[in-house]
């Protein structure tokens, strides 16, 4: 399997094809950025961390029967998938109330949302990914409502996956976003990424942030915190710098 064409270069991700149809590769890059782009930076060993957790979570994934994008691994930072038609839209799921859920509505942030609450956003940069709702969804054609059950059905069920597997690590999963995607077949399937710059997660003694609110708010050393909790989460220590 061939390396070939930069086929899409998003924010924090570049995705090429290969000299396989139904098989494209993504590179997990070091750029970080937050707040629509307009905070950025690069941090040596970002990309590899978060690959290594998404790659976990989508073996993990795998293994209760959730269809996902992840075939394996190339090298530390570039992931194998399947070719998804990507549907725009950012499925979010939340267990606790936090970020713009507080801003927006009057949550206090921390509290408990049980059942949790599941929000999905229009993935439009230009539009700033505004929040969506099932009737506009329809109406725009973005998919069957039928589709929209089974996409809103697999994002409660990753939850479950993942809540479980983090609150064994004493992690609490505050919340996180999905993308999901259709492949030839038309298989409702998990895409994207499943990583630190993707979820919430908190200590679940200590409340801290181990994930990209440590760089949107500068709460700490970033790499740091992506190391320890990638370690947490994984198992695996190991890092192309030790
Ligand atoms: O991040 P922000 O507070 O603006 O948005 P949110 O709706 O509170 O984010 C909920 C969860 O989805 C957080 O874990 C975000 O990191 C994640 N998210 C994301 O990965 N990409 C987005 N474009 C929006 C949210």
């Amino acid at each position: 399997m061939k390396k070939g064409e930069l086929l899409y270069r998003g924010k924090a991700k570049s995705v090429y094809r290969t000299d396989v149809p139904q098989e494209l590769v993504v590179e997990f890059r070091d750029d970080i950025t937050a707040f629509d782009g307009g905070k950025k930076a690069n941090l040596a060993e970002k990309g590899m961390l978060n690959a290594r957790v998404s790659a976990f979570f989508f073996t993990l994934l795998e293994k209760a029967k959730i269809r996902t994008h992840y075939l394996g691994m190339i090298d530390p930072a570039t992931m194998r998938v399947r070719t998804l038609t990507m549907i725009p839209l950012e499925v979010i799921v939340r267990n606790v109330a936090a970020g713009s859920l507080v801003k927006r509505y009057p949550f206090r942030e921390g509290q408990p949302l049980d059942p949790p609450i599941l929000v999905i956003d229009y993935k439009d940069d230009a539009r700033h990914d505004p929040m969506i709702n099932d009737e506009i969804i329809l109406a725009l054609g973005l998919v069957t409502a039928a589709e929209l059950q089974e996409i809103k059905q697999k994002a409660l069920s990753v939850n479950r996956v993942l809540g479980d597997h983090l609150q064994g690590k004493g992690i609490t999963l505050v919340d996180f976003k999905l993308e999901f995607g259709k492949d030839g077949l038309g298989n409702v399937t998990v895409g994207d990424e499943i990583s630190m710059d993707s979820m919430r997660l908190w200590d679940a003694r200590s409340g801290q942030s181990m994930d990209k609110d440590v760089y949107r708010f500068d709460k700490g050393d970033v790499m740091e915190a992506y190391r320890r909790v990638a370690e947490r989460i994984t198992g695996n220590a190991g890092g192309r710098s030790r």
